[in-house]
């Protein structure tokens, strides 16, 4: 886990906000029961959804992930999982409905790739959250889409580190994107994303503006083998009190 480097970190500052982040890592490959548990969970139209996925597997997936993020809602919440009910924000980002006049809301994003999913939730400020199964990728997709100063990071690095490097700047970028809820609309290189291993995860700069990109917190965490992961907070002024705590579902 990332910032500093692989484990949770609590800064403090002065009388500002505290951004507890929580990590919660969960596998989509569930048993039948199980998976009959999560289906009972979901709403009709998360249903229809699964029924529309052509291949059984990635149905199954979409209920496993859904069912689980509602089971951790649920809990963060105080409801039932199956009461959990969403909201689309901004560009389609899924948000928690929260019964008018409660106290707290609680933001959330979701990420799968494979097998593989996370949740991260904060209940003091927007998050964002990607995993990425690291794989070959053309050449020149660095080029085409990255902005010219992670490209030019990318050329530096020994060829051997590229491939984890690339991935490294994509979940970082995508945590990023997904935190804001503009999606790829924004434009992939509007922003800039630190790529080195040995360079700490931040956002260098947004649209050209160094000190936009500072009230983003950025982090790496293990997500799993030949995997890469990114989570990004909205932590305005208060970036030096962002604590990070990862888990696995259960
Ligand atoms: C949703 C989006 C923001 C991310 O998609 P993704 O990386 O393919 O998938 P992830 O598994 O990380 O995230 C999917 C989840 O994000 C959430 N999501 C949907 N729209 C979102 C938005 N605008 N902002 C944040 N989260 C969003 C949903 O919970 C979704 O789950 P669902 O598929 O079960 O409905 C997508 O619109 C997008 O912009 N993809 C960019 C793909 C790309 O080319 N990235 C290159 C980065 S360098």
């Amino acid at each position: 886990m990332n910032p500093g480097r692989s484990e949770p970190v609590r800064c403090h500052g002065e009388g500002h906000l505290t951004h507890d982040i929580d990590l919660v890592r969960f596998s989509l490959t569930v048993g039948d029961a199980e998976l009959q548990l999560l289906q009972s969970i979901l709403s009709e139209d998360e249903a229809a959804r699964a029924r529309r996925f052509l291949q059984q597997g990635h149905g199954d997936r979409f209920v496993a992930a859904r069912g689980r993020l509602r089971q951790i809602l649920g809990g963060y919440a105080g409801c039932e999982p199956a009461a959990v009910a969403f909201d689309s924000a901004a560009h389609g980002k899924p948000a928690l409905r929260t019964a008018a006049g409660s106290r707290e809301p609680v933001h959330f994003n979701l990420t799968h790739s494979g097998d593989v999913a996370a949740v991260a939730l904060c209940r003091s400020a927007e998050v964002g959250i990607d995993i990425e199964r690291i794989r070959p990728v053309r050449e020149g997709l660095a080029r085409r889409y990255f902005a010219a100063e992670e490209v030019a990071g990318l050329d530096a690095l020994e060829v051997a580190q590229r491939l984890p490097a690339f991935f490294r700047c994509w979940t970082r970028k995508e945590a990023f994107l997904k935190a804001t809820g503009e999606g790829i609309r924004r434009g992939l290189d509007s922003f800039v994303v630190t790529v080195g291993a040995d360079e700490d995860p931040s956002i260098v700069s947004i649209d050209g503006d160094r000190a936009a990109g500072k009230a983003y917190v950025l982090a790496d965490f293990d997500a799993g083998p030949g995997t890469a992961g990114a989570v990004c907070v909205h932590a305005g002024a208060d970036r030096n009190r962002v604590a990070f705590k990862v888990r696995d579902f259960g």
